[in-house]
């Protein structure tokens, strides 16, 4: 059974009503990454920080699965599939994807400000004084820019061992996660769905298709399950 890996970002989740971050009206458009994304803006003020994502966090509840993330679900039926994902929402586990990788944490999940290890599933938001046991504040279970990418190794092994890698919805911007699009095995298929990407030179062996991801997806999926 051939694999196919799909490496995602927020534009896989932006026709599910979810702000992408370096779009036009993306989120740090609205705010400054140093404010509410690193371990400084958190001993800085940790209350602005846990606003940011309880706001994140009533957004992903309120979104459904779009038509790409439902797309992506059916190729299991054919293919053994994993996704490495950029995102912190939860939409391709509740779009019926089983094997779910998240590079950045996941929002609807939270941990103490002490212990990498221990989560707990919330759907609540975070407020200050919200201990865990071991008495650390709770914050969400999402990495900061600044800090270590604990599941990189793992997303790294899974791109490797890709016949099939489909690129969607990410601006590449930001490492180590976009670097692993380039972590492939010699004659591995790469396909980049986004509608304002521009090739790169070290990108010519990767199939550019610039539509959204509702459009593409389906269509790329149709075409993987009739091959
Ligand atoms: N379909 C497909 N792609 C889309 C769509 C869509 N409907 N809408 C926007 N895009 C594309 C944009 O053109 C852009 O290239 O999605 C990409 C979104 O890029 P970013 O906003 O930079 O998001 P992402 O690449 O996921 O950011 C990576 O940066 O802020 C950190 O931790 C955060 O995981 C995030 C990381």
């Amino acid at each position: 059974m051939k694999r196919i890996v799909v490496f995602s970002g927020a534009g896989m989740s932006a026709e599910s009503g979810i702000n992408t971050f370096r779009d036009s009206d993306g989120l740090w458009e609205k705010y400054n990454i140093e404010d509410v994304a690193t371990p400084e803006a958190w001993k800085k003020n940790p209350e602005l920080v846990l606003d940011f994502y309880n706001q994140r966090r009533i957004q992903v509840l309120k979104a459904e699965p779009n038509a790409a993330h439902i797309a992506i679900a059916t190729l299991e039926s054919k293919f053994d599939v994993v996704i490495v994902t950029q995102n912190i929402d939860d939409l391709h586990e509740r779009s019926g994807s089983n094997n779910v990788v998240h590079l950045h944490g996941e929002i609807l999940k939270a941990r103490s400000e002490f212990d990498l290890s221990t989560l707990y599933d919330l759907k609540e938001p975070i407020r200050i004084n919200d201990l865990a046991p071991d008495g650390g504040q709770m914050r969400p279970h999402v990495v900061w820019f600044g800090e270590p990418v604990p599941a990189y190794e793992l997303g790294k092994s899974i791109i490797e061992s890709a016949d099939i890698l489909i690129i969607v919805g990410t601006s590449l911007n930001v490492y180590p996660a976009a670097g692993l699009v380039f972590c492939t095995k010699p004659g591995a298929q790469k396909f980049l769905v986004d509608p304002d990407a521009i090739t790169m030179g070290n990108m010519s062996d990767i199939a550019l298709i610039n539509e959204t991801a509702g459009i593409a997806i389906p269509k790329l999926v149709e075409q993987l399950l009739g091959e």
